[in-house]
């Protein structure tokens, strides 16, 4: 009975392939530089511009809630006290995000004390003084950014996001 060689010859080139990846992802991870504080944003996404609310409504290291680009999109902004990455309005601190974790999407919470976004799912944490960068968990991005816009009324714009926002077929509306 003859043996067939066929299954043997692409069990070979299976595993060759699979040592020549191992070598290549073994340079790659010695080559790569150390991580910037913040990458940048993979993806800038400009939705309409909406009004969330004016520097008024805002009381300093209080989270005002608001929804962007629309209400199923909950988000926050925030008023922090000194000028900040993003920052916005007068004095440059006003940021806002999505309070959508960006791993499996629960609802973040705001802890003042240290001016950060956290996860109760997974504990992922995000600094909101360094544009949402994920600092601890399970996440593999950062925290959505608003582009925000503060007219000389005091209103404040959200004109676009930084990152995609969590579980959204089309990031684009
Ligand atoms: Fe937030 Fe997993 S859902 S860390």
């Amino acid at each position: 009975m003859d043996r067939c060689t066929k299954l043997v010859d692409v069990g070979r080139r299976q595993f060759l392939r699979g040592g020549a990846l191992a070598a290549a992802a073994t340079a790659t991870a010695v080559a790569l530089p150390a991580a910037p504080a913040k990458a940048a944003a993979l993806a800038r996404v400009d939705y309409p511009s909406n009004r969330l609310g004016n520097v008024a409504d805002l009381k300093p290291n209080e989270p005002f809630d608001v929804s962007y680009p629309d209400e199923n999109a909950p988000g926050v902004l925030l008023k922090l006290g000194t000028p900040v990455e993003g920052g916005a309005g007068p004095d440059g601190d006003i940021v806002g995000f999505s309070t959508i974790c960006p791993h499996k999407g629960f609802p973040l919470n705001y802890v003042a004390a240290d001016r950060t976004l956290n996860c109760p799912g997974h504990y992922s944490r995000f600094d909101c003084e360094a544009g949402g960068q994920q600092v601890w968990g399970q996440a593999t991005q950062n925290l959505p950014q608003y582009a925000l816009r503060v007219d000389e009324k005091g209103d404040i714009y959200a004109e676009g996001v930084d990152e995609l926002l969590y579980g959204r077929l089309s990031n684009v509306l």
